[in-house]
């Protein structure tokens, strides 16, 4: 818990007056949001357009000017969110919460993308944590399958009884691959079965991470 606020507190600090900021969704992202809501209410001004109905409600609550995307110009200034992995190369798997697609989409209009995580998320190969896949619920049974074929065990995530929905209604399988040697071959993979929507594999959009760490320290980590 405070690994992952000193973490997002200092990722804060890059948002300046005047910027438009992409905000996360997660534990390590609320600490974001609550700490640039602070910001806000000492007079900072920014727009943000948010990547989940979670993170919308958060920051509406503390005064944090949220717009569409059709009411920006241009990119967002800055993405900060939170990652269930992150390795040397700074690709990351996503989607723990279940918000990866809005989270890709929101980081793929950003300029820069800063991650915040605590210690616990940084491996050297992405994989050990099961990577989520958001797909269209009609015929799951079978894009469960065409996954299952490209080498992972996928399980159809669940809440409580019912199948877990996304913000946008659709469903999402965690698929355990083990090792991904190569993150941006399996993206394109997962990606050119029909009926999958996104994978949580986040290659090459991140430009900065930030971890917490249990002593209280913080760290920026330079790219391999
Ligand atoms: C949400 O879908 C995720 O991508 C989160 O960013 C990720 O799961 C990290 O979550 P925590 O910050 O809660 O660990």
């Amino acid at each position: 818990m405070e690994a992952k606020r000193i973490a997002a507190e200092q990722a804060v600090a890059y948002i300046e007056d005047g910027m438009t900021v992409g905000l996360g969704t997660g534990s390590t992202a609320y600490w974001a949001i609550k700490k640039l809501g602070a910001r806000v209410q000492e007079g900072l001004r920014v727009k943000a357009i948010a990547t989940s109905q979670e993170s919308e409600v958060l920051a509406k609550e503390l005064g944090i000017e949220i717009i569409t995307f059709a009411e920006l110009s241009g990119q967002l200034d800055l993405t900060i969110d939170g990652a269930d992995e992150v390795d040397a190369a700074f690709d990351l798997t996503k989607g723990g919460g279940g918000a990866l697609l809005r989270e890709k989409i929101v980081a793929s209009a950003s300029k820069r993308m800063i991650v915040i995580v605590d210690e616990s998320k940084v491996v050297e190969r992405l994989g050990a944590f099961p990577l989520p896949v958001e797909i269209v619920p009609f015929g799951w049974e079978m894009t469960l399958r065409q996954l299952e074929n490209l080498g992972c065990k996928p399980a159809v995530r669940l809440q409580g009884e019912e199948r877990f929905r996304t913000d946008n209604g659709n469903f999402i399988v965690d698929c355990a691959f083990g090792s991904i040697a190569d993150p941006g071959k399996l993206s394109v993979a997962i990606n050119g079965i029909p009926g999958v929507v996104e994978n949580g594999l986040f290659v090459r959009m991140a430009d900065g991470v930030i971890v917490g760490r249990m002593d209280g320290s913080v760290q920026e980590l330079k790219q391999a």
